[in-house]
């Protein structure tokens, strides 16, 4: 049974990655992950609030912090000053350790000179790099093509800036998600990964603040991701990274079906304990098994919406299937 899968030119042994987190901050889990079989991990993402931060603090150049209000305020509050050579060093030990490919991540939401730090990544040995786009159309101010032109201008030079292979991770809030994705897709990066989960904003009512409500999804949750890979698997020119909502072999296995490239799993590590990649790998290749199938790619992207098929008639078609069912 072979689970082998190439993403973003690296060889993987298997689709099931450990996405972006706080667990693959550190070094001694994400061998874990290794041993249990994770395809590949996508590091702690550096915030570009840090990176700016660190150029003001090592070079004195006049860094646009303006930007930034009071996000750049809690970072340099916050953060030891000495919190990016901590992150390359873990990126060094991590390689040192792992021999499954260790995937950089930067979170960003404008463009400014921390796109030049791109490089520290590779050089210290990350085989990728995950670029987390938190660029959200929150101001009224900002129409789509603003967020375009900025979404252009980060990855055309971050192109320049870096060798590695270069994945985009992206939220849900676009006007025309189809046609972004697909011209991100013919930018020259290597993938896009959908998708981000945004911090959802609670309130708390004793004390009357803002709050954060639950980091973690539930299972609930594949389904948006399920429908636009489903959707733009087969329209685009690079690989695509599920991620939301992923708890189960079965999840694997539609991810995968609906076209994924690989599969993204955070919240269920969280849940259910590093060791369920063991049972997410054993759950994919049981069932590859029982339908005969040797490799991935004789079933990936069986239930994605075709290259030349209208995928509006696609998801009409299951609309109105439902809809007669229930009239
Ligand atoms: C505790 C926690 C920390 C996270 N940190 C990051 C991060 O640093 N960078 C990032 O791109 N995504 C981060 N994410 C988002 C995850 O990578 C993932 O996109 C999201 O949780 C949805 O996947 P899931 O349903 O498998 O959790 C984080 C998620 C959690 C739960």
């Amino acid at each position: 049974m072979d689970t082998k899968t190439q993403y973003l030119g690296l060889e993987l042994k298997s689709p099931i990655i450990v996405g972006s987190c706080g667990l693959t901050a550190d070094v001694d889990k994400m061998v874990e992950m290794e041993s249990a079989g994770a395809g590949a991990v996508i590091l702690k993402s550096v915030f570009e609030e840090q990176i700016i931060y660190d150029i003001k603090r090592n070079t004195h150049v006049v860094a646009p912090t303006d930007n930034y209000g009071d996000s750049y305020e809690y970072i340099a509050m916050h953060v030891a000053d000495d919190s990016l050579n901590k992150h390359f060093q873990m990126i060094r030990d991590a390689k040192s350790r792992l021999s499954i490919p260790v995937i950089g991540s930067i979170n960003c939401y404008s463009y400014e000179n921390w796109l030049t730090y791109a490089i520290k990544f590779q050089e210290a040995g990350c085989d990728a790099l995950e670029l987390n786009m938190a660029i959200l159309p929150y101001e009224t101010s900002l129409s789509a093509d603003d967020v375009e032109r900025t979404f252009n201008q980060i990855v055309n030079t971050l192109r320049k800036s870096i060798s590695i292979p270069i994945s985009i991770k992206v939220g849900t809030y676009f006007t025309d998600m189809a046609k972004q994705m697909q011209q991100l897709s013919w930018m020259g990066i290597q993938g896009v990964t959908m998708f981000n989960k945004s911090v959802q904003v609670d309130i708390d009512t004793d004390t009357e603040t803002l709050k954060n409500a639950s980091w973690l999804s539930n299972p609930d949750e594949i389904y948006n991701t399920l429908r636009w890979v489903a959707i733009l698997s087969k329209k685009m020119r690079c690989d695509l990274s599920a991620s939301t909502g992923v708890y189960t072999p079965e999840d694997v296995v539609k991810m995968l079906l609906a076209g994924a490239t690989t599969v993204q799993v955070v919240s269920c590590l969280y849940k259910n304990g590093i060791d369920t990649l063991r049972t997410l790998n054993e759950g994919l290749q049981q069932w590859m098994q029982g339908k005969g199938y040797d490799s991935i790619a004789q079933f990936r992207g069986k239930l994605a919406v075709q290259p030349n098929d209208k995928a509006s008639v696609a998801m009409r078609t299951q609309f109105m299937k439902y809809f007669a069912k229930i009239v």
